[in-house]
């Protein structure tokens, strides 16, 4: 509900667990997503949005775990309008200290013809029942008109007035295909606040979507016309091209507080932290020239910068680095490294680790320290986002991998593998060494997932650089992305390319019923 005395607080409402996991190739595990909703609860998100329960018994233990874990946030389930959905988001968020059901059904004309195939009076039906229904379990309960920003302005007011009525407590305004502007966006909230009776009883959020790449400024210019949550994902994550991105609105509200003069809950030194750790489990790399956490965000290469920045850093620089929580140094380690000074550095870096977990990381950045003379921060993320695999727990493990290529064809490739505990060897030859790797990992498991993407990034200069390979995979609709560091790049592929087939394994295991699908 607005607070008249607080009306320049703005609610950060995160859905990267639930919007940005749908994104294809986004699937995190259950212990990941647990992590990030620490950390975004700690950060001071006000709400987090854990999943859709109904979705798969992967997302219902999700929403029921971290609804036992967070503090301080609202947790949030979806649920379409269906009581099935409705019961299964309550019962999700039972242990939950705040619980918030967020329910919601499509109003645009399109929509309502193609997808529902309902008639705008069975919609509005479905409104009041819906809402009605989900006030039983909760007295937080949020409607979204999906495709709102489609939606017939006399439609929309009827809707929302119907959703308010029966209880709603939030009413957020979705772009969901990532088309409205500016101008636009801020006018769907005027005319909802002059038009809609109750309006002024509850908040009014908005949920963009960044198609034209226009997210973060139709939020912002939504806020200006009087919405008060924002719904926004780390690092952008989400459908298609993603959401609003945290870190940016955030960051917008905070340095141009002379034109967008409103405050959030945000410890904004968490934002790097938060972004690397969602990188990490998504395997989603952070694009370079990203607003705020990309890795030349805070970079200066030309000269007459870098001499502007010397004589004073507000010569070119908007924000202070440290205001992200980005540390000045990149700190380099080398094999005589410690423990403790491995430890401390991956706290810096945002990792926090058990004594089991920094026993494992350490083993690993000895054998690269062996190989490799300086170890930089970018080898470090690389190392935690290739431990994050979880590798003792996958059915299928690299065990020896030797290949023969060069000028004279054709290249070849011999492999053991360790699948479901059983050592088994091949070989195969192919157009390349790393054709002829995944040609022995198909012959010793065989599949029909198609693959997708192969990409490779040195992650440090120098010929002894670690490569990070990403593989993306599709098998029945379903897309998954396995990564991999190694200074050998044949074996970061092949160990990316078992580990997007070991997270298949886990998705067969939890496929999401078909109807699901156009949930956006
Ligand atoms: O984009 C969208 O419409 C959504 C709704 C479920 C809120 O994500
Ligand atoms: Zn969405």
């Amino acid at each position: 509900m607005t607070d008249t005395a607080n009306q320049d607080r703005v609610l950060i409402f995160d859905t990267t667990l639930r919007d940005g996991e749908q994104s294809p190739g986004a699937t995190m595990t259950h212990d990941e997503k647990l992590e990030i909703a620490q950390t975004l609860d700690e950060m001071g998100v006000d709400i987090i949005e854990a999943g859709f329960p109904i979705a798969s018994e992967g997302d219902f233990a999700a929403v029921r775990a971290i609804s036992e874990l967070v503090k301080n946030a609202a947790v949030c389930g979806l649920s379409r309008s269906s009581f099935k959905d409705i019961d299964r988001a309550a019962e999700a968020l039972k242990p939950a200290r705040r619980p918030r059901i967020h329910t919601f059904i499509s109003t645009s004309p399109l929509h309502m013809k193609y997808k529902l195939q309902m008639d705008p009076e069975a919609v509005i039906e479905a409104i009041a029942a819906s809402v009605g229904h989900a006030r039983k379990f909760t007295d937080d309960v949020q409607w979204s008109p999906e495709d709102g920003t489609r939606t017939e302005h006399d439609f929309l007011c009827r809707a929302v007035e119907t959703a308010i009525k029966a209880g709603a407590t939030t009413i957020n305004i979705p772009d969901t295909v990532g088309y409205t502007a500016p101008n636009e966006s801020a006018e769907i909230i005027r005319m909802l606040k002059e038009r809609v009776p109750g309006i002024d009883e509850v908040t009014i959020a908005t949920h963009c979507h960044n198609d034209l790449g226009m997210a973060v400024a139709n939020a912002l210019a939504a806020v200006e016309a009087g919405a008060r949550q924002i719904e926004c994902t780390i690092n952008g994550l989400g459908e298609r091209a993603g959401n609003a991105a945290l870190e940016e609105v955030v960051m917008a509200m905070r340095v141009r507080n002379d034109i967008l003069p409103y405050r959030t809950g945000i410890d904004t030194t968490r934002i790097m932290q938060a972004s690397r750790l969602v990188s990490t489990a998504t395997g989603f790399p952070v694009q370079y020239n990203k607003a705020i956490v990309g890795k030349n965000a805070f970079a200066h290469e030309s000269g007459i910068h870098q001499d502007g920045m010397l004589k004073h850093a507000g010569t070119y620089e908007i924000m202070r680095p440290e205001d992200v929580g980005l540390s000045e140094t990149s700190l380099v380690m080398g094999k005589h490294s410690g423990r403790a000074a491995l430890r401390a550095k991956l706290g810096e870096l945002g990792f926090e680790l058990g004594d089991n977990q920094l026993k494992d990381v350490f083993v690993r950045f000895k054998e690269l320290a062996d190989r490799k003379k300086e170890i930089f921060e970018d080898d470090l993320l690389a190392l935690m986002r290739d431990t994050a695999s979880d590798a003792e727990h996958d059915r299928i493990q690299v065990k020896r991998l030797r290949v023969i290529c060069g000028t004279e064809g054709p290249q070849s490739a011999e492999l053991t593998l360790e699948i479901d505990g059983r050592e088994t060897a091949g070989e195969a030859t192919g157009d390349g060494p790393v054709d002829a790797a995944f040609n022995a990992v198909k012959a010793l498991f065989p599949h029909h997932a198609r693959l997708q993407l192969y990409q490779v990034h040195a992650v440090t200069e120098g010929t002894d650089a670690q490569a990070t390979v990403s593989v993306r995979m599709e098998e029945n609709g379903k897309i998954v992305t396995g990564q991999s560091a190694d200074t050998d790049t044949v074996v970061a592929s092949t160990r990316a390319y078992v580990n997007a087939l070991n997270k298949l394994l886990v998705r067969r295991e939890k496929s999401a019923p078909e109807s699901l699908k156009d949930v956006s």
